[in-house]
């Protein structure tokens, strides 16, 4: 078999033949569903004549083929592996196809799948090709109307994109339903839907007038767990007008819950198809943070009406283009709605765990890389998120009014339309007038920017002397790295006044709160009428996805974390001084010494306990410590037992120092109010559940019964989960066992619920975790072709279970690997996804690397995915 080859962004080339119109027939069957397609084509006009025509398909049975109504001969066209090739064809002309496919086998969920029975779609990226054969490329953009055959009992319910036209009885109990959709769109936004749903409904006029109804289509056994979507989503659509002046363009908005699905949702035109557990909430069922998670992932879907569907990517190199901006305005979003600080810190701490590690790692590629073998491996954190960072940093440099006038012409200009990133970036340069060269750098080039900071207060001149000088490291294919354009927002706290002070730098008065422009690989700031000492408070709110080293004195991050007037920097000042203590104590397991507590932490956890000046949702967060990935993402190498056991020893000396206040900061925010997602009570239990931790972490005899009583209690998901996670991932079996039972009974229906079961168990720090984890894939409730079991159990413990997955015996390696090589078969989207642990390998001691590496060979020997083939040959080159 030959290796799979990888595309480059500057093979682009326009299609040479665009599709203006679709006419779609789908007779629905589980193991042979007809598909005819009725393509009205035409020769792009920058491509010559006489070209042949190449579709895509794959996995297609083709029963008919006709052009302009004449059926075509065997030898008047060819049939590849990867679609199919007419040899000659007129200028305009309509081609007719019928194929066969079978929704029932297809467990990769990508084209037409079954889930529970339902039929539905993925098309995002290249799942069209499994449907019919078609110019599965994004710039080739059509009408759509689709007719859907389906069973009259089973499948009483039959949707696609845009409004539905006309619908019917058939002979034979089946019925059909034609769907419209009037604006031209690629075919990775296609979508249908059949099956026996039940909907809950709700309406919105638009600012202009338009009537809109919104639907969510969920199984029965679900109704109840859909008003926190519907009301995210109006509040989304809202928003959109009022921040982006974004009208919704249909006169209905579809949303569907599917329990089997890749990812957390798509954003197919009019038809936005969800996996379940970014869609349905209740309070018994989902906790705060879900509750969260779905109020963002439905305005992120919804956003991409504009930003993706009106507007979308020439390529899927440009995927960033509206994955990174929707990102980006779904983060506002959640940010308007919920407590802003709360939020950055929230995004911050994730980025720099997951998307630093990626983008460090073997994997690590531009936010628009410039080639690929599968698109599906990059749906990454460096093409989202890293994506996201840009478009902020480009919003704060031009400055809100000109974002705003840059996104206007944006999708004025480009309505109807599949562009590039220059597109968009040139929009907010001709809005703003700044030149935006060397900032497009950003997108070309991967790996975390480091900057290397220092700086001295000249007392005798009153000034303060900054020097900055950045380097961005080698990555795969990019061994030579241009400085980057990074906008630094910082200020000086002085150390008497405690304030922010005046900032003058080049005669130039700006304020107490700047943004300084790094664009050389060294820069000196010298800034001028400094009255006082200052401690600089750099990179304020995370205002450039890099990593900061300044050398603060322990004092100074103390001083920082109590009077910085930026919340991000307060916290991130509690996290600065918490790795040192970590770092001390890292060292200390590993050389076999006598851990002792630094007492700066606890003073200033102290300060933040008694003083309790913060909002509440802030201070939950100040109170949490770093992650253990988190710590191990500033380690040299990775030692996963010493960051364990450092953390847990800072998390027991807290505890134990603070007890009193723990447990006062607790009982001040229990609640008996009935649940609401409202920011406020999320605020108060993230404080409470955060108290609890402590006490638990020393088995506290109070704090144990808290827990229990909170379990039992059962008053809300958070709640009950934090309890339950503290008892089963202390040493208390006696407490774990009868917990999980009572648990796993009480949810055994329902499948969202029992994933939290699964993963709050194979998370647990205990040398039992991997047996559990091999126990309980044969659980009835775990099945290893739907993604979301995948990874609330093999994801979970390798990602979220250090010390067991990093076993000195190999076997966690050895179960990621067998799983891989199943999924590999099944589902090569999630296969690839999941072996993302095994290509850190470098991160390791050598007896690590080595099991690690050998678990990657014996993957590779394998007949392999380009998906998972793709991130094997990186892991191991
Ligand atoms: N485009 C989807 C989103 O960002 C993600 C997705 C990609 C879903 C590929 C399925 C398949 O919301
Ligand atoms: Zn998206």
């Amino acid at each position: 078999m030959s290796e799979p080859q990888p595309i480059h962004l500057s093979d682009y080339r326009p299609p040479a033949y665009r599709v203006t119109h679709t006419e779609l027939t789908f007779d629905l069957a589980p193991s042979a569903t007809r598909v005819k397609a009725r393509l009205h084509v035409e020769r792009h006009p920058e491509r010559q004549a006489g070209e042949p025509l190449m579709l895509d398909g794959e996995q297609l049975a083709l029963k008919a083929i006709a052009i302009d109504g004449q059926p075509l001969g065997e030898d008047e066209y060819a049939l590849t592996e990867g679609g199919l090739t007419v040899h000659r064809v007129p200028e305009a002309f309509r081609l007719d196809t019928e194929v066969e496919i079978a929704p029932e086998a297809n467990t990769a969920l990508e084209g037409l799948y079954q889930s529970n029975g339902m039929y539905c779609t993925q098309c995002e990226a290249e799942g069209f090709r499994r449907i019919t054969f078609y110019p599965d490329r994004p710039d080739v953009m059509a009408t759509f109307s689709t007719t859907v055959i389906g069973d009259a009992e089973r499948e009483p319910v039959l949707l696609s994109n845009g409004n539905p036209v006309e619908r019917g009885e058939l002979p034979g109990g089946r019925h059909f339903v034609t769907w419209e959709d009037p604006y031209p769109k690629p075919c990775y936004l296609f979508a249908l839907v059949a099956g026996d749903l039940k909907k809950v409904e709700d309406s919105v006029t638009t600012r202009s007038g338009r009537d809109v109804t919104l639907q969510i289509w969920v199984e029965e056994e679900n109704l109840d767990k859909t008003d926190h979507a519907m009301a995210s989503l109006k509040r989304a659509m809202r928003w959109d007008e009022k921040t982006y002046g974004r009208e919704y363009d249909l006169d209905l908005f579809m949303i569907v819950a599917v329990n089997d699905f890749n990812m957390g949702a798509m954003e197919n035109k009019g038809l936005n198809i969800f996996n379940s557990a970014a869609v349905l909430t209740h309070p018994h069922t989902a906790t705060d943070a879900a509750f969260q998670r779905v109020e963002g992932i439905v305005a992120h879907e919804y956003f991409h009406n504009w930003s993706g569907n009106r507007v979308t990517c020439r390529d899927w190199f440009q995927l960033s283009l509206k994955e990174g901006f929707t990102v980006f305005r779904d983060q506002c979003f959640s940010a308007d709605t919920n407590s802003a600080p709360v939020k950055r810190i929230e995004e911050v701490a994730f980025f720099r765990t997951a998307q630093f590690a990626e983008d460090a790692g073997p994997t690590a590629h531009p936010v628009r890389p410039d080639h690929y073998i599968e698109i599906g491996n990059f749906y990454t954190l460096t093409i989202y998120e890293k994506g996201a960072e840009i478009v902020r940093m480009l919003c704060n440099l031009v400055g809100w009014e000109a974002f705003r006038r840059g996104s206007d012409r944006y999708f004025e200009r480009f309505d109807g339309q599949a562009v590039t990133i220059e597109d968009f970036v040139g929009c907010m340069a001709e809005a703003s007038g700044l030149d935006l060269t060397q900032f497009m750098r950003w997108y070309s080039q991967a790996g975390t920017p480091e900057i290397d900071a220092h700086g001295e207060y000249d007392y005798a001149n009153a000034a303060y002397r900054l020097v900055l000088r950045q380097r961005t490291p080698a990555t795969p294919g990019q061994p030579d790295k241009q400085p980057l354009h990074i906008p630094i927002r910082l200020g000086l706290v002085g150390t008497k006044s405690r304030r922010d002070l005046a900032l003058t730098l080049d005669g130039e008065a700006l304020g107490s709160d700047a943004v300084i422009h790094l664009c050389d690989e060294e820069q000196e700031f010298l800034f001028t009428d400094v009255s006082e000492a200052p401690v600089p408070s750099l990179l304020r709110g995370f205002s450039a996805p890099v990593k900061l080293h300044f050398p603060y004195a322990r004092e100074d991050l103390a001083f920082l974390q109590a009077h910085d007037s930026d919340g991000f920097n307060r916290w991130d000042a509690g996290q600065r001084l918490a790795l040192l203590a970590l770092d001390d104590l890292i060292a200390a397991h590993r050389n076999g010494v006598e851990k002792v507590m630094d007492p700066r932490v606890v003073e200033a956890f102290r300060g933040l306990l008694t003083l309790e000046a913060d909002d509440k949702a802030v201070l939950a967060e100040m109170l949490t410590l770093p992650s253990e990935a988190y710590i191990a993402e500033q380690q040299p190498l990775v030692d996963v037992d010493a960051i364990h056991a450092a953390r847990t020893f800072v998390k027991q000396s807290l505890a134990m120092a603070l007890r009193d206040d723990f447990l006062r900061v607790f009982e001040a925010n229990q609640s008996e109010a009935p649940y609401s997602p409202e920011p406020e009570q999320i605020a108060t239990r993230s404080l409470k559940n955060v108290a609890l931790s402590y006490l638990v972490s020393i088995e506290d005899e109070a704090g144990i019964a808290l827990a229990r009583e909170q379990f039992e209690a059962d008053h809300n998901m958070t709640d009950v989960r934090q309890a339950l996670t503290l008892l089963v991932h202390s040493s208390r079996e006696d407490l774990a066992d009868p917990a999980l039972r009572v648990f796993g009974e009480k949810w055994a229906h329902d499948p969202l619920v029992m994933d939290q079961w699964f993963s709050i168990q194979v998370t647990r720090p205990h040398s039992d975790a991997l047996d559990r984890v091999k126990f309980l894939m044969d659980h009835p409730a775990f099945s290893l072709t739907n993604p979301n079991k995948v990874r609330a159990l093999i994801g979970a413990f390798t990602g979220q279970n250090p010390v067991n997955f990093h076993r000195l015996d190999g076997e966690g390696y050895r179960l990621l690997a067998d799983t891989v090589i199943e999924l590999n078969r099944l589902n090569p989207e999630i296969a690839a996804r999941l072996v993302t642990p095994l290509t850190r390998w470098a991160r390791f001691d050598e007896t690590r690397q080595a099991l690690m590496k050998a678990e990657l060979e014996r993957i590779r020997a394998e007949t392999l995915s380009p998906n998972v083939y793709e991130v094997v040959e990186k892991a191991l080159a």
